[in-house]
């Protein structure tokens, strides 16, 4: 892919920062989306490339309004990527309604209420990328993780319908699944995470997978790839005795 206009939600921190810095560096216009305008004024502020368009991604007209804007404001949107997410440790048994709600609206309804905008968009210029970070916590229903991880696993089967019947008109759409990553998400943790990366690290494969191929599945690390789809490969009674293991019973 030839650098154009690329759309980043969730730019203001973490991923899809380092991505935006990325992508800047190798010739592309970048817009960047998320709710906190002081921390995309800061990202922004890294290279003239990089422009803010502070958006909240459960605002469905916000979102039509924020991508005619960027349309209207940068000529056409090549590249979008969607990297907004919450994460919310909860018990089972004590799912909080309003917590679990929050996670679905912002990491998998967020994407499906810009899809629509972004698709019209792409459709009316000739084409594009539509690209979500999705995880690889969303290969299999992962212990002490249900919110994220339901959303994770929603959003790759969303876009395995999606790629088939958008490449006809020209959009393909991309699913990227990193495993652990260094960024304030992560920083929340208390428990190990195997295989952590660096953020630059991340997006260097995120950047070089989106521009140098068509693929589908942008994952890494391999490592910890083959893991998790092995461990969804397990036979059911074998599966429960090692997830079962990474809660301890
Ligand atoms: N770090 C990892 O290990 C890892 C692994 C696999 C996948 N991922 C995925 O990578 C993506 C980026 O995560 P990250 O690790 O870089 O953490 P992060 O820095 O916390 O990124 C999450 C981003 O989502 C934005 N966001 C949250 N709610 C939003 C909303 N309602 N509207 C618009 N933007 C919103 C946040 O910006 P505001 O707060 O300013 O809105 C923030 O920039 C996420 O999809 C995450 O699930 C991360």
């Amino acid at each position: 892919m030839e650098p154009g206009i690329a759309w980043i939600i969730g730019g203001g921190s973490g991923i899809g920062a380092a991505v935006a810095r990325l992508l800047a560096k190798r010739g592309w216009t970048v817009a960047i989306s998320g709710r906190d305008e002081a921390k995309l004024a800061a990202v922004a502020s890294d290279d003239p490339a990089i422009r803010p368009y502070p958006l909240d991604v459960t605002d469905a007209e916000a979102g039509e309004a924020t991508t005619a804007r960027i349309a209207g404001d940068l000529g056409r949107i090549d590249l979008f990527i969607f990297g907004a997410a919450a994460w919310q440790p909860m018990k089972v048994g004590d799912y909080s309604f309003d917590k679990f709600n929050a996670v679905v609206d912002t990491n998998y309804l967020g994407f499906i209420r810009l899809a629509n905008p972004v698709i019209r968009q792409m459709q009316a210029q000739g084409g594009g990328h539509l690209a979500v970070i999705a995880s690889v916590a969303g290969y299999f229903g992962l212990p002490r993780s249900a919110a994220y991880s339901s959303t994770k696993a929603a959003l790759i089967n969303l876009l395995e319908t999606m790629r088939t019947e958008l490449r006809p008109s020209g959009v393909v759409v991309r699913m990227i699944a990193p495993g652990f990553v260094k960024s304030p998400l992560t920083d929340k943790n208390d428990f190990p995470m195997p295989f952590l990366m660096e953020t630059d690290d991340a997006a260097e494969r995120i950047v070089d997978g989106l521009t140098r191929s068509d693929r589908f599945e942008i994952a890494f690390p391999k490592r910890m790839v083959w893991l998790m789809k092995t461990v969804r490969w397990l036979p059911y009674p074998v599966f429960f005795w090692l997830t079962g293991k990474m809660v301890g019973k």
